[in-house]
């Protein structure tokens, strides 16, 4: 299994459904009495579930990574409950929900259609999953070079990731397979920017970019498509990046805004 850590998590969905919440419109989510968010991590999509069903709703996050979901009980404790499981034997009844939910799950699974297939089984009503779509995700940089760097590792990484991280509209197809009936999909744009003053999360990042850290999170991808040579090059010219991201940072130059798609595929159980 993929793993991701709380920090990761928390700094990639950051602003992530701040800015608006249309797509979501097809989960009819104030109608919802009992949903679940399946591959829940931190409880980032937990949250913005919670916030949005009425206050009678239950909202449960499952995930199989247990140090996330202690993470997610300390920040959404009054709205919504955790649980571990694994997204492909979900430890739920049929119909046990009303909205079986996931938020970039699918794209880290070897068999996606199989936890679709569980979403709706344990669903009496809609299952709705949000994926990104890896390979169109755009940056720009005020550091020159960081633009065509970040193509040049997402594009290795897109090489050697061994799940689907790019399913977009694919999604459609797997609730069709799974028997879902009315699937529709909607798009959310997920605009990441980065301006002064800068947050903590943002200077982090930086110091991760100069370190390295950030790109070794994603080594054993990257080395599925690279050689340990031209991974070192790759490593090194990042460095070099991060270091001029951290002197912009120091004189306030430093601005960035990256778009990372979502697809919002929603369906019904028939
Ligand atoms: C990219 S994270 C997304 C987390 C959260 N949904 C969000 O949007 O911030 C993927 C999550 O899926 C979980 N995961 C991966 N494989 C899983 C499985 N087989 N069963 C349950 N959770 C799984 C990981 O632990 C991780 O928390």
């Amino acid at each position: 299994m993929r793993r991701f850590s709380a920090e990761y998590l928390e700094f990639t969905r950051e602003g992530m459904w701040a800015d608006g919440r249309e797509a979501l419109a097809d989960c009819s989510l104030p109608d919802r009495e009992r949903v679940l968010d399946v591959g829940c991590g931190t409880g980032e999509f937990t949250r913005v579930l919670a916030e949005e069903t009425g206050p009678d709703a239950t909202v449960i996050g499952i995930d199989a990574d247990t140090s996330l979901l202690d993470v997610a009980r300390e920040e959404t404790s009054a709205l919504a409950s955790y649980a571990a499981g694994d997204a492909t034997r979900l430890p739920l009844r049929e119909d046990a929900v009303d909205l079986a939910a996931c938020q970039a799950l699918l794209v880290n699974l070897p068999e996606p259609a199989r936890a679709v297939r569980e979403l709706a089984r344990v669903s009496a009503d809609l299952v709705a999953a949000v994926e990104p779509n890896n390979a169109d995700v755009t940056v720009s940089s005020t550091v020159d070079r960081e633009a065509d760097l970040e193509r040049e590792a997402r594009e290795a990484y897109l090489a050697g990731v061994e799940t689907d991280v790019a399913l977009g509209d694919r999604v459609e197809s797997l609730f069709v397979d799974a028997g879902l009936v009315d699937v529709r999909t909607r798009r959310y744009l997920h605009e990441k920017r980065t301006a002064p003053p800068y947050a903590e999360p943002a200077l982090e990042s930086a110091a991760r970019k100069a370190s390295g850290a950030g790109l070794d999170d994603h080594r054993e991808e990257l080395r599925n498509a690279l050689s340990a040579a031209a991974y070192d090059d790759l490593r090194r010219r990042w460095r070099e990046m991060g270091r001029d991201v951290v002197a912009a940072m120091r004189e306030r130059e430093y601005e960035r805004v990256e778009l990372v798609p979502f697809e919002v595929t929603v369906g019904r159980v028939p």
